[in-house]
């Protein structure tokens, strides 16, 4: 596996597999990686014939008083991992080689629309951050296919118009959640969560399941289904954020659209967590 942190030799390596007629897959990641980044990896490799892992913690998608500083950064941990499950390289750039201007006197992608929704409602220009570093790291690396986790439905929502809109010639793939025995779904920021909001972090997944199997019940007023999910997290220790019924395209839910999709993002303590889940 190599190990290539600067742009040239990135190209340079990925002109000799491309000129070799080889696939590239992409799996954009920030590192500190679980058995969710790595199921991406596989995915990737069952997409393409060479699989690149970028581990970048990308300080523009990143809020004034968001954990940037304190986002987990485990490289050495990372490429152990990768290498044994078989990725090729990983492009893990510093700051300075992916912003080497200041933001004042630099070019952003904007999707509008979409990402003024959910997170995008509480996490303003998190959203304009990660379609700018995702058309950047598809400008460096011009994969023939990229890999994102529905763990970030709405980001890969905003990724899949990103490519239409910019006419990407990349492939997107979703890979499903990877969940902990206990239903909490995989993520980095799990370690910031303390033994007792641990225990607790589940029902966040099940508040989810409820609102899917009232509607397999025949619930059809959404409104009054995610008021009654809200109460149900802030009863349960969390702070909510937002808990919504929305078709798969993140548009409003009718009544009659099927299949939905499930999104919720709550605060345990200092941690903020998200989760999502389909309704057929
Ligand atoms: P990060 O949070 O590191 O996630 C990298 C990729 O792993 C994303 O596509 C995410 O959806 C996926 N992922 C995380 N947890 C998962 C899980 N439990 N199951 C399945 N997939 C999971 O998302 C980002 O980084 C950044 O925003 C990025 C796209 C790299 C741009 O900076």
């Amino acid at each position: 596996m190599r190990r290539i942190d600067r742009i040239t030799d990135l190209r340079a390596c990925l002109e000799g597999w491309r000129r070799a007629g080889q696939r590239i897959a992409l799996a954009p990641t920030m590192g500190n990686l679980h058995e969710g980044h790595l199921q991406l990896v596989d995915a990737a490799r069952r997409c393409g014939d060479r699989v690149v892992v970028s581990i970048f913690v990308n300080p523009l998608q990143f809020g004034p008083g968001e954990d940037y500083d304190r986002y987990p950064r485990t490289l050495e941990a990372d490429c152990a991992k990768l290498e044994t499950r078989g990725a090729d390289l990983v492009f893990a750039p510093s700051v300075a080689e992916i912003y080497p201007r200041s933001t004042a006197e630099s070019t952003f992608v904007e999707v509008l629309g979409i990402t003024e929704i959910l997170c995008g409602a509480s996490r303003p220009g998190h959203f304009r951050g990660v379609a700018t570093v995702v058309a950047k790291l598809f400008n460096i690396v011009q994969p023939d296919v990229a890999v994102f986790g529905e763990k970030d439905y709405q980001q890969l929502q905003v990724i899949r118009r990103l490519v239409a809109d910019l006419d990407f010639p990349v492939e997107i793939v979703g890979v499903p959640i990877v969940r902990e025995a206990d239903g909490l779904a995989l993520s980095s920021r799990n370690g910031y969560l303390t033994p007792a909001e641990r225990a607790r972090a589940p029902l966040l997944y099940r508040s989810l399941c409820q609102a899917r199997d009232a509607i397999a019940a025949g619930e059809r007023d959404f409104t009054a289904l995610c008021r009654r999910q809200l109460e149900y997290l802030q009863k349960a220790g969390f702070r909510p954020d937002y808990f919504e019924i929305r078709r798969p395209d993140l548009g409003e839910a009718g009544p009659d659209d099927r299949p939905l999709v499930i999104l919720a993002a709550a605060w345990l303590g200092r941690t903020r967590l998200i989760d999502n889940l389909q309704a057929p």
